[in-house]
């Protein structure tokens, strides 16, 4: 985990002196270097970097990533069609909807976003999603094109395991390409491409704090995994190509497996959102060279003990499997803990503070949450920081008033 610096918290204390509490801050100097961390191994490997949107939901930071990516970061991972049409909306452009969706109003929104041209793809595992995704664009006169989802969990024990996300049904390549076959019977679709997400591998720290007996059993499987999904994706590409089936995007990873992925050769890009704002749940990835961009402040309003603090608000706790890696983490002043029998209150945290440190009431506490694109839901403006100087006010996708999920 990486150690905060001990000037940090005068830096940000400094820049956001006189700003209402909770608030939201991006360290911009933070993302520039994630985003050369990131989009270095991708560049070496002649690939290009999808952004997930869902791992930043504000606008303004979206477009400061793919414009300082360059020529690396290219097209937009979304997760809902009501979101692709605001980002649409917003000048961006080459969506892909990697979240399949059935109901009839996005749909509709689908087919009216690509009726001038093809901006927005939508992921589709199943001849049903074929079926519904085709009458709505013969409906509204236009193509959508589609991206066909391969599982690429890792099943051993014959499949009585599954260790990996719950996605798709295709489990194997003659499946997946059988699918990407069928597209051409349907006269309103076009076969954009394949997508695979190896969650075992991406979404799973092998170095967590909060269940270290864990951590072997979590290595062993990401060892074992990544041959068997580089030779799936091998085996797609080559049934692919055999029946002369044509793609576009190959798709595949994320932060987590960014390193793996990109040394496979029928990936032809690679997603990942978590990386530029690393959420906390991201220090766990050792082979991960990330800094901490996105903090949340709180305003300390009690001392209800001389070694503890109480915070007003606090309690964004991210999505997943509840448990204390779930929890906002107190990064500044460094070493600040929850309390183990209240964690991250509705309305109020209290903290242990550490011996030396001293915090009078209505001095901030930065946090940093799990994840990185959650916080948004919870603030209308990031604060973009610059040295100790608020460059920019953003608005987020709640800022915007939009909820698309
Ligand atoms: C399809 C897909 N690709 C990639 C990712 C990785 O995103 P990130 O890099 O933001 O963790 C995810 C995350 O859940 C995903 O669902």
């Amino acid at each position: 985990m990486p150690t905060p610096d001990a000037g940090l918290y005068q830096r940000y204390t400094q820049a956001i002196h006189g700003e209402r509490l909770p608030l939201a801050l991006v360290d911009m100097d933070a993302v520039d270097r994630n985003i050369e961390t990131m989009v270095a191994p991708v560049r070496m490997a002649g690939k290009t970097l999808r952004l997930a949107t869902k791992s930043v939901r504000c606008p303004a930071l979206i477009r400061y990533i793919l414009d300082r990516g360059g020529d690396t970061i290219r097209g937009l991972m979304a997760y809902a069609v009501e979101e692709a049409a605001f980002l649409l909306e917003q000048g961006f452009d080459d969506l892909l909807v990697a979240y399949p969706t059935v109901q009839d109003s996005d749909m509709r929104l689908l087919a009216a976003v690509n009726r001038e041209r093809p901006c927005a793809a939508v992921v589709v595992d199943c001849v049903e999603h074929l079926e519904r995704t085709d009458s709505a664009a013969r409906e509204a006169r236009s193509i959508i094109p589609v991206v066909v989802e391969a599982d690429l969990s890792y099943r051993p024990l014959g499949g009585m395991l599954h260790l990996g996300v719950r996605r798709s049904p295709l489990r194997t390549p003659e499946a997946v390409v059988g699918m990407a076959e069928r597209v051409a019977a349907f006269p309103n679709l076009s076969l954009k491409g394949v997508m695979g997400y190896e969650g075992q591998i991406a979404g799973v720290g092998e170095a967590n704090p909060h269940s270290p007996l864990l951590n072997p059993a979590r290595r062993l499987i990401k060892r074992l995994s990544v041959p068997r999904v580089a030779e799936a994706r091998a085996r797609i590409a080559g049934l692919l190509a055999d029946r002369g089936i044509r793609i576009e995007v190959f798709n595949g990873g994320g932060t987590g497996s960014l390193f793996s992925t990109v040394t496979e050769a029928p990936v032809t890009e690679v997603t990942a959102g978590s990386g530029f704002l690393a959420g906390h749940l991201f220090d766990y990835y050792p082979r991960l060279d990330l800094v901490p961009a996105l903090f949340f402040a709180l305003q300390i309003v009690r001392r209800p003990d001389p070694r503890i603090v109480t915070c007003h608000g606090g309690g964004y706790i991210a999505s997943g499997e509840a448990g204390w890696d779930r929890l906002p983490l107190p990064a500044l002043p460094a070493g600040m803990k929850l309390l183990p029998f209240e964690g991250a209150g509705e309305v109020q945290t209290p903290l242990r503070v550490p011996p030396g440190v001293t915090l009078g009431l209505g001095a901030p506490v930065f946090f940093r949450h799990a994840k990185a694109g959650e916080p948004a839901e919870h603030f209308n403006e990031y604060l973009f920081v610059r040295g100790d100087c608020i460059e920019q006010r953003a608005l987020t996708y709640r800022g915007y008033g939009r909820c698309p999920l």
